[in-house]
């Protein structure tokens, strides 16, 4: 029989061999490839002294392959909850040095235990993503394993927050779990992600293309609209992870965390005065508005490289998050196209199921025309920004700068689809659309007709603009509340949003709507 000692140093020695599982060499070759192991990314990412472990000591049952003769304490995978910043986290962190952090049955099931206590207590999930894909050994229960973590990701959806950050390889159908998590960081040179690599595209298609310019952290950030953030190394990676966390709350049942603030919520900023240029048809930078706008002008852009045309991100308004949408008039004059309405559009749904306000921004010319975004499925795409701000029952604020033409106007959180309080700078031009495009659709016999038309267009024009291009018809109809001046745009929100603290929506009961995927 052992005696109490010998067990003791029996745990020790199996804690020690679990702590490097596949031994020294992998650890090497994993640094070697420039990437810290799993166990280092969880001490980087938590509180010190805050982790605890679950399943250690989990292996795999698999005899195929020679399977049998190798055991991985831990699987390939380390799993288990924290605290970053003194709130409960749940974590795992795939382990490539075992079985290059491919997914199998025993593996699998470590996720899912991690995220059911994670539904059942209400934390977000943190997956740490590096790894070869589906265990080829164990076939297909590796699949089944990556279907019962994607059925979870899917009923955890709007309940967790769930953040997937990418380190290394994600092969493969395991693109598909961060993919319907709420937000993928990758980090530069050492991750991609792809569902099918380089060697079956030669075959399939013939075309070459490198890991990196197939699946890396900049094709997914400004090609694809995958990546929301792109970290340069492990350090930011993770940095850039308790930043997000910090505008986010634990669950749908929670607010996000309030945070103090001594920057006055009355504090004017003349240089917005400023900042819409005279001329309708020069750009500006809506950066400098949100800026103005937010606490100590702090702003983290989610998508900053992608669908430029609209920015989205987290910033707070006396010490509250909120969530950001804005038109960006110095990108394709802030057009909506395709990719900035499902963008914006998934934006909204995330702040909308985690009690974020909505703060919008308004310069929008309309809908990009052209065959190829209607062959592209603009009414469909559009219809998605448009459905999402419909939809949003938490509070929504919306200040029109500049332009508010046709469409557009109604779907960037009007008054008629329910946002609570629209503003709007007295540089604000509502209408069904710009003067020239207007006076040439209902004028267009009359300039035929006149002996200089060039000269008639243009009073024309005039006469359209003094009528029609300021905020004041929309606002006689109560469509805006009010017009301030750009100067007060940080006081005028800051009340409207304290004013809507309280707001509760009851909903009309039905399964789940129908959004124009
Ligand atoms: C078992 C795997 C593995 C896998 C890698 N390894 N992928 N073992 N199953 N899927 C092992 C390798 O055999 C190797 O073991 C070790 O991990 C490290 O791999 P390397 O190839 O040496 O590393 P590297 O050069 O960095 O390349 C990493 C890689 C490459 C790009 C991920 O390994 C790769 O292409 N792997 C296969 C990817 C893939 O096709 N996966 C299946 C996708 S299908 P040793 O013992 O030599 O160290 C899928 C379906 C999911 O995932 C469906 C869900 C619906």
């Amino acid at each position: 029989m052992k005696s109490r000692a010998n067990r003791h140093r029996e745990l020790q020695a199996k804690r020690l061999q679990a702590r490097a599982p596949a031994g020294q060499d992998a650890v090497e070759r994993q640094h070697a490839r420039g990437k810290k192991t799993a166990r280092e990314r969880v001490e980087m990412l938590v509180d010190p002294d805050s982790f605890t472990e679950l399943d250690r000591f989990v292996v795999h049952r698999s005899n195929a392959f020679g399977l049998d003769e190798k055991e991985f304490l831990g699987d390939g995978v380390v799993t288990g909850y924290a605290e970053i910043d003194g709130r409960r986290v749940f974590l795992f962190a795939q382990d490539f040095t075992v079985l290059g952090g491919s997914l199998g049955e025993a593996f699998a099931e470590k996720i899912c235990k991690v995220m059911d206590l994670a539904v059942r207590t209400g934390a977000p999930v943190i997956g740490i993503n590096d790894s070869g894909g589906a265990r080829i050994q164990e076939g297909v229960v590796s699949l089944g394993g990556y279907a019962e973590i994607f059925w979870r990701n899917v009923q955890a959806s709007g309940v967790i927050p769930q953040i997937s950050l990418i380190a290394g390889p994600c092969a493969g159908g395991a693109v598909y779990s961060p993919a319907i998590t709420d937000f993928i960081i990758m980090t530069e040179s050492i991750s991609q992600m792809f569902i099918t690599g380089p060697d079956v595209i030669k075959t399939v298609t013939g075309e070459d293309v490198s890991f990196e310019e197939l699946g890396g952290a900049m094709t997914h950030a400004t090609r694809s609209g995958v990546a929301h953030l792109v970290a340069s190394d492990e350090a930011e990676l993770f940095a850039q992870t308790k930043l997000l966390l910090s505008f986010i709350p634990q669950s749908n049942r929670d607010d996000p965390p309030r945070y103090s603030c001594d920057d006055d919520p009355d504090r004017e900023a003349p240089e917005l005065d400023e900042l819409v240029p005279e001329s309708p048809n020069k750009p500006y930078d809506i950066h400098r508005a949100i800026e103005a706008v937010l606490d100590y002008g702090d702003f983290l852009e989610i998508l900053p490289l992608y669908a430029q045309n609209i920015v989205c991100g987290f910033g707070r308004i006396e010490g509250r998050s909120v969530g950001v949408v804005a038109n960006q008039p110095n990108v394709l004059a802030g057009v909506l196209d395709i990719k900035s309405s499902i963008k914006a559009a998934r934006f909204v749904r995330f702040c909308d199921a985690f009690n974020i306000p909505l703060l919008t921004f308004v310069d929008v010319p309309g809908f990009l025309p052209g065959t190829e975004q209607e062959y592209g499925g603009i009414i469909l795409h559009g219809a998605k920004l448009l459905y999402a701000f419909a939809e949003a029952t938490v509070p929504k604020v919306t200040v029109i700068t500049r332009k508010a033409y046709g469409g557009a106007y109604d779907v960037m959180a009007s008054k008629h689809i329910r946002a609570d309080i629209n503003l709007a700078w007295p540089s604000a031009e509502i209408a069904v659309m710009g003067a020239e495009g207007a006076v040439r659709t209902i004028f267009r016999r009359e300039i035929a007709a006149a002996d200089d038309a060039q000269a008639k267009m243009q009073q024309l024009i005039d006469e359209y603009t003094e009528r029609f291009a300021n905020p004041y018809i929309a606002a006689q109809r109560g469509y805006v509340d009010e017009i301030i001046d750009a100067r007060a745009t940080r006081s005028a929100v800051a009340g409207a949003l304290r004013m809507l603290e309280k707001k509760h929506v009851a909903q009309p009961k039905r399964k789940h709507g129908n959004i124009p995927l």
